[in-house]
């Protein structure tokens, strides 16, 4: 089974199977050029653009952010269709990517590599459109919950039409941006109240009515100090837990198709029925109570394997 995360540190940040655990803080460059120093004109470089900006979230959230290329095609949809991994380690990553459906011509590699020392990273085009493009990102620490960071959008000398190329990375990175502090803001609540909260020994619990509680569907409840929702399946009341085993993502919302569950943030899919993985990624629900009908009222009960 892939490893549930909670927390990580940064460093080895992927598998080829999908983004696991992080155990290891040393990160290594294969490239020899200072980023912080580097001048984009040894590199026949121009610079388009620059996006700067104060994120919500520590800078160790930041770079987990950053090592996980596995959130592209899934919380920023809009942007990119495909994703597939080539080759990652604790460097940084390359991928192949299809930004629209069906339209192969847009394929394109890019390749993430980070030098933690110097406080950064470049996100190179090495094949497609935009080929020898880069993105030079840094990031720096202004407290414990904000972190500044400092794009320059980086095309090939002699590029025409700087400027309106400069306003469209601006606008997708502005778009990035807004989704990923959303992700990582929320990745930190949740690790925040979990620190705090203790879970209770779930007790059965009544919710109303039949009648009542199809009335209010989807609900969400609580039941022995974590969250799940309600919703009616097949004529079957259940419930089922609206925090991903992945990286904690929100499953609240979540619209059901066959019966699943499909999270906004990596893409993993879910049974609801049973809570196990629906896309061979081999992560499965945390345990959802039992739904259980007596005397015309609906009550939660501990999952039947955990009774007693
Ligand atoms: S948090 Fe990654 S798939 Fe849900
Ligand atoms: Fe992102």
């Amino acid at each position: 089974m892939r490893p549930a995360a909670t927390e990580f540190e940064f460093g080895d940040a992927c598998s080829r199977g999908g983004v696991g655990p992080l155990k290891s803080t040393a990160l290594l460059t294969r490239d020899s050029r200072d980023l912080a120093t580097s001048n984009p004109q040894d590199e026949n470089l121009d610079c388009a653009g620059v996006y700067r900006r104060t994120v919500r979230a520590g800078l160790s959230r930041v770079w987990e952010n950053v090592f996980d290329w596995e959130h592209l095609p899934a919380l920023h949809e809009q942007d990119f269709h495909s994703v597939d991994l080539e080759d990652c380690g604790s460097w940084g990553w390359r991928v192949r990517l299809l930004n629209q459906p069906g339209v192969t011509s847009r394929q394109q590699i890019i390749e993430m590599r980070a030098d933690k020392k110097a406080g950064g990273y470049r996100v190179e085009t090495l094949n497609g459109p935009g080929t020898g493009s880069v993105v030079r990102t840094m990031l720096k620490r202004r407290s414990s919950r904000r972190t500044d960071v400092n794009v320059d959008f980086l095309v090939p000398r002699g590029s025409r039409n700087l400027a309106a190329i400069g306003a469209r990375y601006a606008e997708l990175y502005a778009r990035l941006w807004d989704q990923d502090e959303a992700m990582m803001m929320r990745r930190e609540r949740v690790i925040a109240a979990r620190r705090r909260s203790r879970n209770t020994h779930p007790r059965p619990k009544t919710l109303g009515t039949i009648a009542d509680v199809r009335d209010r569907l989807p609900r969400l409840v609580s039941f022995g100090g974590e969250r799940f929702r309600l919703v009616e399946l097949d004529g079957k009341l259940i419930a089922h837990a609206v925090t991903c085993p992945h990286w904690l993502g929100p499953l609240d919302q979540t619209t059901i198709v066959d019966g699943c569950i499909r999270c906004p943030w990596h893409g993993y899919r879910f049974d609801i029925r049973t809570g196990a993985s629906a896309d061979g990624r081999n992560l499965s629900l945390p345990r959802a109570p039992d739904v259980v009908t007596e005397a015309g009222r609906v009550c939660l009960v501990p999952a039947h394997n955990e009774t007693g």
